[in-house]
């Protein structure tokens, strides 16, 4: 069995508010009484791209002084910027290519994969990430055996689907299809985490489940909510995805006051 923490969306400015909201989920985290085996943190990690932006998070998600009590996997989103995000938060060096970073675990495989297309706001899985998707799930399958079968869970910012609200819709995930392809070769893949919509959401794409992760900045208001599109007062969103050695994926929402 697999247990995942998730967050998404820190949207990291200099400002306290964002600070304050960040530390305030990680605290939460840190203390927990039990073990996760891992944070996911699902992009938009700095709100500008900018390095200072992404030495305030490996210092918050204590990537710098080992403190974090579990691994911290992350991705970028449209809100990020590579060779800060690698310097910074992974430790390598600057390179203009895709961010993707397997971890495999007892219980399960994670694949964070690099959504960004520099310069937009919409997503794409391009082509070099979708041959290391593949080749990431040809190494689990050799190394499991062929009756073996780890699940595999693949994480990235934009949702392939309308989640119908206009905003997060009109920026979603390119070519769902070549996705959707994967997925019906790959019956290993459990399911889909993402961020990006700044609104916890549960669905399915191409027959697999999608948990869309909260915002810690901002909720995002379903049209029936309201007109503003951002609900700053609501409180900070973190989800935790239970993934269980028969390969199902359980997902649950928390709010941090
Ligand atoms: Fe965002
Ligand atoms: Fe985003």
């Amino acid at each position: 069995m697999l247990v995942l923490a998730h967050i998404s969306d820190l949207h990291l400015d200099g400002s306290p508010r964002a600070t304050e909201r960040a530390e305030r989920v990680r605290d939460r985290l840190w203390r927990l009484p039990g073990r996760v085996d891992a944070l996911l943190v699902t992009g938009d990690v700095a709100d500008h791209g900018a390095e200072a932006e992404y030495e305030e998070a490996a210092a918050i998600l204590g990537l710098r002084d080992g403190s974090a009590p579990f691994p911290v996997l992350t991705c970028p989103g449209n809100h990020d910027s590579r060779a800060p995000y690698r310097k910074a938060l992974l430790d390598r060096p600057a390179a203009d290519g895709p961010v993707n970073d397997l971890r495999v675990f007892d219980g399960g495989a994670v694949l964070m994969c690099d959504s960004s297309i520099p310069g937009s706001d919409e997503g794409e899985l391009d082509e070099e990430t979708y041959d290391w998707i593949e080749a990431s799930l040809d190494g689990l399958d050799e190394f499991d055996g062929l009756d073996g079968g780890r699940p595999a869970l693949l994480a990235f910012h934009h949702p392939p689907v309308a989640l119908h609200h206009p905003l997060p819709d009109s920026y979603r995930l390119r070519d769902p299809e070549r996705l959707a392809a994967l997925l019906d070769r790959r019956p290993g893949i459990a399911g889909l985490i993402t961020g990006h919509a700044h609104t916890p959401a549960a669905t399915v794409f191409a027959g697999r489940p999608l948990a869309v992760g909260p915002g810690v900045t901002w909720t995002l208001r379903l049209p029936w909510e309201g007109e503003q599109l951002a609900d700053r007062d609501a409180p900070v969103g973190l989800a935790y995805h239970v993934l269980d050695d028969a390969g199902r994926l359980t997902s649950h929402f928390r709010t941090v006051m």
